[in-house]
């Protein structure tokens, strides 16, 4: 009998490409989401991808009674735990909203567990929890940082908290995967990011203004410590994400304690060589031009990857080029 994995978040981003990837690798899925920030139809097109469906629940993690019975009902042996607020700007404006659903989402999620008897978590962090000065590329011995935004900091919390939990029980395991900046979308773009309202982040901004829907891309600065002066990312593409999740629920099945994993390809890229990579993989020009730099943000950040490859056994498949064209089949064929 194959392990069941509950992924709460089932329906974002994240979650519907590491569903595909562990129907993929043989695992049954159950996904929780409460549909505040994506639709169904993503966890449809799972089914239409991979040819098998994961169980579907519609909850909130913070309502208990329903968890209760999905985990009554589901009995995983591990869980993934997407399912969080991550837009950096809201964050600032609604921190209760942002530490309701992320910090009491998360504490609500591990008495659940605790109660079921499943206690193997693997918990969606971020390259935000490391310092805006840390050394790069950063480690995951590196010290975690004063987090610039209130969504960074619900993950600083969310980790110290299954910090301790591991710390008080030899019964949990633990997996922190801090991702850097995952882009792409399903290779068969049936499904891929769809940001609500205005998008924030670059990609989605680069697609749009590729796709004539906005008028250019605004350049946060143009005099970085870097090569050609922009700042630079360590874009992930989101099938490898997806991957590493896999990976990590293997090793929570077999190994006990709390672990970290960065996921991230280790290759710093610059806002002019993402631009430029999407105008290759579209074959349109993407005007731009230089604004002022954004608040709070950093010059570098990219990834020490060699301990999720050494430890996991997890190395990113998709450069660059398949992140951009990925991404921008997404765009033109099929959003959801
Ligand atoms: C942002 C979030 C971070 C989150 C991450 C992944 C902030 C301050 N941080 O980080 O918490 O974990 O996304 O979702 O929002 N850029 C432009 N023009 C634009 C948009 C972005 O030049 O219109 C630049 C940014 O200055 C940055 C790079 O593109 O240098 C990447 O930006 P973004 O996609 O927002 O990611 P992060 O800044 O890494």
């Amino acid at each position: 009998m194959s392990a069941k994995v509950l992924v709460t978040g089932g329906a974002g981003y994240l979650g519907t490409h590491a569903i595909c990837e562990l129907l993929q690798a043989g695992y049954d899925v159950a996904a929780v989401d409460n549909f505040s920030t994506a639709g169904p139809e993503g966890l449809a097109r799972v089914e239409q991808i991979v040819g098998r469906a994961p169980s579907i629940h519609a909850a909130d993690i913070r309502d208990v009674d329903a968890l209760d019975a999905v985990f009554a009902t589901e009995k995983p042996d591990a869980v993934i735990h997407f399912a969080a607020f991550k837009a950096v700007r809201e964050s600032q404006h609604e921190p209760l909203r942002y530490y309701d659903n992320n910090v009491i989402g998360t504490i609500r999620l591990v008495e659940v567990m605790e109660r079921a008897g499943c206690r193997r978590i693997v918990f969606s962090s971020t390259a935000g929890v490391y310092g805006a000065d840390a050394p790069m590329p950063v480690s995951e011995t590196s010290p975690m940082g004063e987090p610039t935004n209130v969504y960074a900091r619900t993950k600083v919390q969310c980790e110290e908290i299954l910090q301790d939990l591991s710390r008080s029980s030899d019964a949990w395991t633990v997996l922190l995967l801090r991702y850097f900046n995952p882009v792409g979308a399903h290779p068969s773009a049936l499904i891929g990011e769809d940001p609500l309202g205005e998008p924030r982040n670059l990609m989605p901004i680069l697609l749009q203004a590729a796709s004539g829907t906005r008028e250019r891309l605004e350049v946060f600065g143009d005099d970085f410590p870097t090569p050609d002066g922009t700042a630079l990312r360590d874009y992930i593409h989101v099938m490898d994400i997806g991957r590493g999740h896999v990976a990590a629920v293997g090793r929570s099945l077999t190994e006990g304690g709390c672990e970290i994993f960065n996921l991230g390809t280790g290759r710093p890229v610059s806002v002019l060589e993402l631009r430029a990579a999407v105008e290759k993989a579209s074959g349109k020009p993407i005007p731009f031009r230089f604004v002022a730099r954004r608040p709070a943000d950093v010059a570098v950040s990219y990834a020490d990857a060699s301990k999720a490859r050494d430890v996991l056994g997890w190395s990113p498949r998709f450069g660059l080029e398949d992140m951009a064209r990925d991404a921008w089949r997404w765009q033109q064929q099929s959003r959801v």
